[in-house]
């Protein structure tokens, strides 16, 4: 996290000590907040905060799609939405489209690993989230796509997340921002229409068409997922492995595979890929004592909230505290949760295929991207 993202980092260590409290008002930055019960009641607070305005990651989008984004992206029109579109990705049905379009590729790296091979699992994790992305989006790619094609997809993704960056104080965006922005979702929705239109119900296009989700907002859907989806998943995944490994904890779950869920769960606390959300105070309201007025920013520091309850621990119960804000929480609450944690356990069932512990033999730290990530996590087992 130091690495990918310095300023931010400090912020949020910073902001975990206790001489700052649980809501501060920051210069720049406006309000912000780590304890997670107020972070929670903020994100179900629909009446006095909007991600629609400054702060907010919907302010971002209306610039870069348009003014639909305001009908659909909070407010009535985007329950009415979220409504249609509960059933989009449930459990049920993401842990066979993530074995479908990424179970290929995980045994592959698990079958090199196991015959003694150093595998990158940064690199396999973008090829998978490329390859999910493409899927999602309906994209017509040749079947016999080398990984390249799928890595060129989430790079085209990471480069449209980028642009969101520096937003942490403002989420004004610069004109060139926006056209370069327009052009990256214009590439990467291409198909969209096409899909929309003749896709089956097992895909995310076809389930959007019955649902009677219109092309315009799966188009809006699509661009969402693309930033929502794409670095935040290979985060987690990657770092995941490397927790692992360096708590040593690996040794607990080759030992008892029915730990896998507590896996996947500690890891996306720790990691927390999105480590902040923002929203726009729409109302004046007091929060934890603090009395907040219309207009002002609020950044909820999810990721410290979430690393208060302690390091990495496979046995950590439960917590109710945070439950899982590492998808946020209320109306906006992750969309492909189901998804992301299908993703995370593949591939850490493809690290432990072999029955044996794993090594890192390098690490890069990805730097000057909007989620702390690994460039490289090349690993051997032992
Ligand atoms: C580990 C991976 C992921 C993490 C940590 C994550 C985290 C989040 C968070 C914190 C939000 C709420 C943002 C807010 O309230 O402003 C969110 C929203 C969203 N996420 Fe995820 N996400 C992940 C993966 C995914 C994936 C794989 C997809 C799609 C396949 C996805 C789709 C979405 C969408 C569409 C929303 C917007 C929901 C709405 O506004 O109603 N996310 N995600």
């Amino acid at each position: 996290m130091r690495a990918s993202q310095p300023a931010l980092w400090a912020l949020l260590k910073a902001a975990g000590t206790p001489l700052v409290g649980p809501v501060r008002k920051v210069p720049r930055l406006g309000w912000v907040v780590t304890d997670p019960i107020l972070a929670r009641n903020i994100l179900n607070d629909h009446g006095h905060f909007t991600l629609l305005g400054e702060g907010g990651v919907g302010h971002l989008w209306q610039q870069v799609l348009g003014d639909y984004v305001l009908r659909i992206f909070d407010g009535p029109g985007h329950a009415d939405l979220r409504k249609r579109g509960r059933d989009l990705f449930t459990d049920a049905n993401s842990g066979p489209l993530v074995e479908a379009v990424a179970g290929p590729v995980v045994d592959a790296m698990a079958e090199r690993l196991a015959a003694g091979a150093t595998v990158d699992v940064a690199r396999t994790a973008r090829t998978v989230v490329g390859r999910m992305m493409a899927d999602l989006l309906g994209l017509r790619m040749p079947d016999d796509a080398p990984d390249a094609a799928y890595l060129e997809v989430f790079a085209t993704g990471e480069r449209l997340a980028s642009l969101a960056l520096g937003s942490t104080a403002s989420t004004v965006l610069k004109p060139q921002t926006v056209a370069e922005a327009k052009t990256i979702i214009a590439k990467l929705t291409r198909d969209v229409p096409e899909s929309y239109a003749t896709a089956p119900p097992s895909t995310l296009l076809g389930r959007c068409r019955e649902a009677g989700i219109s092309l315009e907002e799966a188009r809006g859907l699509a661009s969402l997922l693309l930033v929502a989806g794409t670095e935040t998943a290979a985060s987690a995944m990657g770092r995941t492995v490397a927790l692992l490994h360096d708590t040593g904890q690996q040794h607990a779950l080759l030992g008892d595979r029915s730990l896998l869920a507590d896996a996947v769960r500690e890891g996306l606390r720790v990691t927390t890929p999105a480590p902040v959300i923002g929203r726009h105070v729409s109302q004046d309201v007091e929060i934890g004592g603090r009395r907040m007025r219309s207009g002002e920013r609020v950044l909820m520091l999810t990721y410290t909230a979430n690393n208060a309850a302690g390091r990495f621990d496979l046995r950590r119960p439960y917590d109710p505290e945070t439950r899982q804000l590492w998808f946020g929480g209320g109306r906006h609450l992750c969309l492909g949760a189901p998804v992301a944690r299908a993703e995370v356990a593949r591939m850490l069932s493809g690290v432990l295929a072999s029955g044996r512990p794993y090594r890192v033999v390098e690490r890069r730290y990805a730097r000057g991207v909007l989620i702390p990530s690994y460039a490289s996590l090349r690993i051997a087992v032992l």
